[in-house]
């Protein structure tokens, strides 16, 4: 059982992203995180298209490319086109979300939905036939470094035991208020992907990379599921 860190750019030095990405992949980052905010399904604003265009000129790992847009139809395409590797849609947004992942995926990009902490887990579940990775919020989207809210353990336990009973090849990221401190019970409730942001660009980015893989160790020994 591989975990895997997906390291938000949001907390990263803006004006130096490549480096920034080269040195967490280099210390062993599997993915890089890009959150995409419009200024209306979150009241911020952050990059867009154009960027995940040049960030695939500068690096070849996967780019886990987090819309929180209001209008994914209108903009799938381009993030498609810009050489997104997965891309992960809001089931709160707008239009259909089941054909949004069937678009992704007819482009030969891996698909992926979510839900803020307020949606009910459930609604994920019949999308996840559909989904090659499903992301559960455990910060209200918008911003980075916040804290990872505790209810959103059960979320987590509940869609893991939903691709464990249906047997899909579908794996289980969450993003937010992941620290070194609670990322063992995170992988041991069921998460497989890691985002993490300002524990991870706040500080020695190389240290802290390394540190969340010491610690995917102890939460994989915890994790009933995996055996
Ligand atoms: C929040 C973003 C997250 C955020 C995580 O809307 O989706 O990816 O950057 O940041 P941390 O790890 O600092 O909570
Ligand atoms: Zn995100």
């Amino acid at each position: 059982m591989q975990i895997k860190l997906s390291p938000s750019i949001l907390s990263a030095d803006f004006a130096n992203l490549e480096r920034d990405i080269r040195i967490a992949t280099e210390a062993g980052a599997e993915y890089v995180h890009v959150d995409v905010m419009d200024g209306h399904f979150v009241p911020n604003i952050t990059i867009g298209a154009p960027v995940v265009k040049a960030l695939r000129k500068a690096t070849d790992r996967v780019l886990d490319v987090h819309l929180m847009i209001a209008d994914p139809d209108r903009y799938l395409d381009d993030f498609i086109s810009a050489g997104a590797d997965i891309i992960t849609v809001h089931q709160e947004s707008n239009g259909d979300t089941l054909a949004q992942l069937q678009k992704i995926r007819a482009a030969g990009v891996k698909a992926s939905c979510t839900i803020k902490p307020g949606t009910p887990v459930e609604v994920l579940f019949p999308l996840l036939p559909y989904c090659d990775m499903v992301l559960i919020m455990t910060v209200e989207p918008g911003f980075g470094g916040q804290g990872f809210i505790p209810a959103c353990m059960d979320k987590i336990r509940a869609v893991r035991a939903e691709i464990q009973k249906n047997g899909y090849a579908c794996e289980l990221e969450i993003d937010g208020g992941a620290k070194l401190n609670n990322t063992a019970d995170i992988v041991a409730a069921g998460a497989d992907v890691i985002v993490a942001g300002s524990a991870v660009f706040g500080g020695d980015i190389a240290a802290n990379v390394k540190g969340f893989h010491a610690v995917f160790a102890e939460g994989v020994q915890r994790a009933e599921w995996s055996k």
